[in-house]
């Protein structure tokens, strides 16, 4: 299960998915409104989801975006598993749980996501954390080594991809050859954008140079002056100009 079929073009704006972690419905409307048409993806994240709940999913696929729901589920494997029976039953194109779930959660997961129609990808390690803070909780390994170990897993369990950032992406590229094991990167930045909290970031040139599936981008387009101006200058080298 691929949402590669939902592709509609080579545009490299088809790649990239803008997370919509906005404080009301409306301010989330009047961004889909203005990037209608361009391609990109919508995620619909926790503090979204904690406002409207699935509502939006349908309202936005209709307006001809995919959308993935971004929720990070990790419980047990039961109860991941009928939580997901709901959420992928609301038409969300992608998913996502953390890997740290382990291979039955993931396995459970997968089965009914699959039998929705719906994409699922698995959290490897947040791209907010960096070795120090990998370290803090109990984790002895290098983030890439983690990253992989990981990945790894999910891909036994049958994920269509994984959760990292475009830094691991050259190494994962090495070993899940496969274009249609996703690597969904966030903590993407164009050059001169502020980090704020993400540690392990990559320009979005970069990005899709190294292999990344899709970018997830946030602040840098939803907190703009002209988000829309923002995504398409995403890759200057690439992308024509907007018709006047
Ligand atoms: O604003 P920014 O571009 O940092 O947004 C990144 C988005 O990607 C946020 O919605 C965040 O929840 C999500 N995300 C992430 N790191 C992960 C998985 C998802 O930053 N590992």
């Amino acid at each position: 299960m691929s949402p590669q079929h939902n592709q509609t073009s080579n545009d490299p704006i088809s790649q990239v998915i803008v997370a919509l972690d906005v404080d009301s419905v409306a301010r989330a409307r009047e961004l889909a409104q203005l990037l209608r048409g361009t391609g990109c993806w919508l995620k619909i994240g926790l503090e979204l989801y904690a406002l409207s709940g699935v509502s939006l999913i349908d309202e936005f696929k209709n307006l001809g975006f995919n959308i993935f729901l971004d929720l990070k589920l990790h419980d047990i494997p039961t109860t991941v598993e009928r939580a997901l029976r709901v959420l992928a039953g609301a038409g969300a194109d992608m998913i996502n749980v953390h890997c740290l779930g382990g291979y039955e959660m993931m396995a459970r997961a997968a089965d009914v996501c699959h039998e929705k129609g719906t994409a699922l990808i698995g959290v490897t390690v947040l791209t907010s954390m960096n070795q120090q803070q990998l370290e803090s909780i109990g984790v002895p390994r290098n983030v890439d080594d983690q990253v992989s170990c990981l990945a790894h897993l999910a891909c036994r369990a049958g994920l269509d991809g994984i959760v990292a950032s475009a830094q691991e992406v050259p190494m994962l590229r090495k070993q899940f050859d496969q274009k249609d094991f996703l690597l969904v990167t966030p903590g993407i930045r164009p050059v001169g954008s502020a980090a704020h909290d993400q540690a392990r970031v990559l320009t979005p040139k970069a990005a899709l140079e190294a292999g990344s599936s899709y970018l997830v981008i946030g602040r840098p387009i939803t907190k703009a002056e002209e988000p829309l101006r923002v995504l398409r200058g995403l890759f200057p080298a690439v992308i024509p100009p907007a018709p006047a």
